[in-house]
């Protein structure tokens, strides 16, 4: 086996996927990129290089000279961040997508791992135990593009072999960087205000029930449905992946519980809007048949490891 090359690395999930990857595999099989000049703080001990995914040939030089044979693409502009930047969001996504499916359509890398999300569901789509297959009319720039490029990904498989792998993600929790942009935050931001000040003004309306997941439960899903048998992977637009489903309400009574004099009030904002065209909850059972995922991370859980482990510094 080749390199692993992490495009988006400096993200929320490229983060940690780095460090579970190096763990994994071994330091010097893992590259982590961004286009950031220099690495974070969580990835100084990385091996780093500033990559844009948008330069085609930059891209090509890194994987020969490395010899690059897994991309993992993370490079991506959020649902709240695109709705402000449509056109660049379309460019960034959709471009990096196809610079990664083309090298793998030329044989010049093996597999591809791209995170698809519950965006590319819309207000149309049942909303609890939303189904793998259903209706799909995304409202968001993000999720036209995750919907497009889902397609995308199932055409350069069926076309030209290629072996490009997929999740949907639900809202991601974790402590070790910041999300960025997206409608999913607020499930993150509530920790740092409620060990702060013990305050939190949600963006979201009290009973939003949306999708959720803690991060060490996505990073293994990731490098399990990448380590799987080939024809176990059956799907090749994007895998349904269900953690936990709660709303801003509920997770503020979980912080409560922990931290008695906890308060939250709410001014919801552009992203009720986005929220209210997502899944209140998400049916995995395609994912749990077809590569043995199960989660392991529930509401409280996830709550403990959060206000145990947040470094207030981030934020
Ligand atoms: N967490 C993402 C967002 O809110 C959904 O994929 O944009």
């Amino acid at each position: 086996m080749g390199k692993i090359l992490v495009i988006g690395a400096a993200g929320q999930i490229g983060t940690e996927l780095v460090l579970a990857l190096e763990k994994e595999y071994g330091k010097s099989n893992v590259i982590a990129s961004d286009v950031k000049p220099e690495p974070t703080v969580a990835l100084r001990e990385s091996n780093y290089l500033s990559l844009d995914v948008m330069n085609a040939e930059a891209l090509d030089r890194v994987v020969k000279e490395y010899g690059v044979s897994e991309i993992f693409l993370l490079a991506a502009l959020l649902s709240a961040t695109a709705e402000k930047n449509p056109d660049f969001a379309w460019k960034l996504n959709m471009e990096g997508l196809f610079n990664v499916l083309n090298l793998a359509r030329d044989k010049k890398i093996e597999k591809v791992f791209w995170p698809s999300s519950i965006a590319v569901f819309g207000p149309t789509t049942p909303k609890d135990m939303t189904p793998q297959c259903t209706i799909m009319e995304p409202t968001t720039v993000y999720g036209i593009s995750k919907q497009s490029g889902e397609q995308w990904c199932n055409y350069y498989h069926r076309k030209y072999d290629v072996d490009v792998r997929s999740i949907r993600y639900p809202g991601l929790i974790s402590y070790t960087s910041l999300p960025g942009g997206g409608t999913t935050d607020y499930a993150v931001d509530i920790f740092y205000h409620a060990k702060r000040s013990n305050r939190y003004t949600c963006f979201l309306s009290e009973n939003t029930a949306l999708p959720m997941m803690y991060m060490e439960d996505a990073i293994r899903a990731t490098i399990q449905i990448m380590q799987s048998p080939k024809e176990n992977i059956k799907i090749r637009t994007s895998y349904n992946l269900a953690g936990m489903s709660f709303t801003p309400k509920l997770l503020a009574e979980a912080i409560k519980e922990r931290l008695p004099g906890f308060g939250i009030n709410y001014a919801t904002d552009f992203r009720q809007e986005i929220a209210d065209s997502w899944p209140n909850s998400i049916d995995d059972q395609d994912a749990k048949n077809d590569w043995g995922w199960s989660m392991s991370y529930d509401l409280s859980a996830t709550v403990k490891l959060m206000l145990e482990n947040i470094d207030e510094s981030l934020m």
